[in-house]
């Protein structure tokens, strides 16, 4: 593990990730203003906030793909500098993104296999690939595709999704984030979406899913931490929002009845409101 050099420490109830004060400077743009965040296992986090409100650059900053201008950033109450995409995926943190860098002309199987092969699975023992890649998607209930040797090419958006879910948890992700997974989605193929996010919550993962669809974010979030131009605005259970709060906090910053964010705590003590 990287950059492991402070320790909090530990308790049960600890937040798998917590971000404290992440800014991110774009030259003069701040798109990220001293966030803070807990996420933990077996829930949902949805982020939900307008354009430009710092939601991707939030979460690329926890997949390794950007470094925070400031800020810290704890797995497990342990500190952590994730510098590159392939540390994160070391901790178990897997992204899943609108394009899916999935390959079209290969088969489901080769697909969730893909850069991850096992020595043992480097001798092309493909009869138990085929079998890990068939219990794997059974055990996500991912009924609606014929075969795992068809090509991912002849899948629909929701399969796709569905596969690129399936390798994350084949890899054996603690942390699932997805980046608006339903955007391109039908009806059905968006209910079987959602339903997959919450089977991965049901069996411990921890999912961070960034939405702009309200209907989505109410059938399957937790918690709701919203963002407004770089800032985490409010961060609380489902139950303190109504759609139409949510939507007057995402346009407006404020939420009338939210706590005041100006108490910055370290993770082992943090509590679930910022
Ligand atoms: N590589 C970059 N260089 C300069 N500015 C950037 C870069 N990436 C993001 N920004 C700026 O940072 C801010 C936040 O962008 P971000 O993509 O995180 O927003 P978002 O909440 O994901 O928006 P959307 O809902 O449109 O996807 C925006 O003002 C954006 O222009
Ligand atoms: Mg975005």
């Amino acid at each position: 593990m990287e950059g492991g050099v402070e320790s909090a420490s530990k308790d049960v109830d600890q937040p798998l990730l917590s971000l404290r004060g992440i800014s991110k400077n774009f030259g003069a743009v701040e798109a990220l203003r001293e966030v803070d965040l807990d996420v933990s296992a077996g829930e949902v986090t949805a982020i939900i906030g307008d354009n430009g409100a710092g939601k991707s650059t939030l979460i690329k900053t926890v997949s390794g793909i950007l470094t925070p201008s400031e800020g810290q950033i704890f797995w497990c109450g342990e500190r952590v500098a994730l510098k590159t995409p392939r540390e994160a995926d070391e901790l178990g943190i897997s992204t899943v993104y609108q394009d899916l860098a999935l390959c079209d002309n290969l088969d489901i199987v080769a697909n969730m296999f893909l850069g991850h092969e096992s020595l043992r699975y480097r001798l092309l023992d493909e009869n138990a690939m085929e079998a890990a890649a068939k219990v794997t998607l059974n055990s996500l209930a991912v009924t609606t595709v014929r075969s795992v040797r068809s090509l991912v090419v002849s899948l629909s958006g929701g399969q796709r999704q569905s596969v690129a879910v399936a390798r994350a948890v084949m890899r054996d992700a603690k942390l699932v984030i997805l980046d608006e997974p339903t955007a391109a989605l039908g009806v059905t193929q968006t209910a079987q979406v959602l339903s997959l996010i919450r089977r991965l919550a049901d069996r411990g993962i921890a999912v961070l899913v960034i939405s702009h669809n309200l209907n989505d974010v109410f059938t399957v979030a937790d918690r709701l931490a919203v963002m407004h131009l770089g800032r985490m605005v409010h961060v609380g259970p489902i139950s303190e929002f109504t759609p139409q709060t949510a939507v007057e906090i995402i346009t407006t910053g404020t939420f009338v009845g939210a706590k005041a964010n100006s108490t910055r705590s370290q993770p082992s003590n943090a509590g679930d409101r910022q």
